[in-house]
Order: structure tokens, then C-alpha cells, then sequence
């Protein structure tokens, strides 16, 4: 399976699938890495390996629309089959998602659907959560509302701060966003309306 990444920031998620490929525990392949912002850490881990990693500034683009078209078509070029957001600070638009309908997924930074959005850590903290963690899920047109694929709970501890925390979800996503890709590139995950059924690995 061919995957794309797109992501705006740090780029540790996107390291991690990677890692996973070259470590032989996800059959896939990363034909193309798409980063929104120039200045993106991710477009720096990227010198020096031999996958593609190209930036498509959003601001080059009169509408969001024409950006969109833009990535779409970086991803068709490079027969791109699963779209992988990490740390993608964008909004996609019904257009974009139709186009690679069920084809799309995230990770967020909390148990979904508690704490969406921006800060997901922060606001788990604020809530005064005892629990939290990451949940990869596919994308929908909602903001983290898509259907759930894999969650990972962690503890919210006494001492924590936000930086803390992030830490110790940000370990966890690392292990958690490669099995569910894993598991759709091994066609395991059935999509029933909002449930995503885990096919049992045949032996
Ligand atoms: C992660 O915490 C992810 O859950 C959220 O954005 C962050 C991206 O980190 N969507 P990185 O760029 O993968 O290091």
C-alpha cells in the first residue's frame, strides 16, 4: 500500500511510520511526504532520505480549494492509496475528503470524543481528566469526529504539565498510529457506519 503523509509541524509521527516500514512491521510504502508549511521540521528529517517530500504552501494559493487540488494531485501523481495526517494543521474540506473518501486517516491527542480540537492535552488537564491518550480514526467532514480505529489510553498523572503529558501520549501514538495502518494496508478494518470492525489476523 502506498501512503501519503501529509503533516505541518515536528514530523515525529511521520518518523515513527517510517521506522515501523524499515523495521518490517508495516507493509507499506511512504511514496510521498506533503508538508503545508516551508519552515516544517518534517521537510528537514526528510533531507537526506529517499522519499519525496515536497511543500505546497498555503499561501501560494488563492483559495483553499486551489490548494487542495494542488495536494490532491501530488498524491495521485505518486499513486497515493491511504492518506496519512500527522500533525496536519489544516481543515480539509468536504471536497478534498469526497475525493479520498474512506481513505483518510488521523491521529488526535486524546480519547475521542473527549477533547477535540486544538490543545487536546491542555484541555485534559484543565478538565482535570485522570485518563487520557491518542486515538487514530478516519476523517470525516467533522472536526475528530470520524470513526474510530485504535485507542490508547494513558494516565493523567498528579505532577503532570502539559509538556509532561504530551510526552507520554506522544509515545504512545508513536506505536499506535503504525498498527492502524498496518491493519488497513492488511485489509482488516471493516467500516459499518460509525463502528470499525477488526478483522482477527488469519493464521
Ligand atoms: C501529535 O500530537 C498528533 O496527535 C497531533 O499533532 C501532533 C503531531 O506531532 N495531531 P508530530 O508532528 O507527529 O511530531
Amino acid at each position: 500500500t502506498v501512503i501519503g503523509v501529509l503533516a505541518s509541524g515536528r514530523g515525529s509521527n511521520m518518523q515513527a511510520i517510517v521506522d515501523a516500514i524499515e523495521a518490517g512491521r508495516l507493509d507499506a510504502k511512504v511514496g510521498v511526504v506533503i508538508s503545508d508549511n516551508p519552515e516544517a521540521n518534517v521537510l528537514k528529517r526528510m533531507a537526506g532520505s529517499d522519499i519525496p517530500a515536497v511543500c505546497i504552501d498555503r499561501r501560494q494559493f488563492v483559495s483553499r480549494q486551489d490548494f487542495e487540488a494542488a495536494v490532491a494531485e501530488e498524491l495521485n501523481v505518486r499513486h497515493v492509496e491511504l492518506v496519512v495526517l500527522a500533525g496536519f494543521m489544516r481543515i480539509l474540506s468536504p471536497y478534498f475528503i469526497d475525493r479520498f473518501a474512506g481513505k483518510i486517516m488521523n491521529i488526535h491527542p486524546s480519547l475521542l470524543p473527549a477533547f477535540p480540537g486544538e490543545n487536546a492535552q491542555q484541555q485534559a488537564l484543565n478538565y482535570g481528566a485522570k485518563v487520557s491518550g491518542c486515538t487514530v480514526h478516519f476523517v470525516d467532514e467533522g472536526m475528530d469526529t470520524g470513526p474510530i480505529i485504535l485507542q490508547e489510553a494513558v494516565p493523567v498523572q498528579e505532577d503532570d504539565t502539559v509538556e509532561t503529558l504530551s510526552d507520554r501520549i506522544l509515545h504512545a501514538e508513536h506505536i499506535l498510529y503504525p498498527r492502524a495502518i498496518a491493519l488497513y494496508c492488511e485489509k482488516r478494518l471493516i467500516v459499518e457506519g460509525r463502528r470499525v470492525h477488526i478483522i482477527e489476523k488469519s493464521e
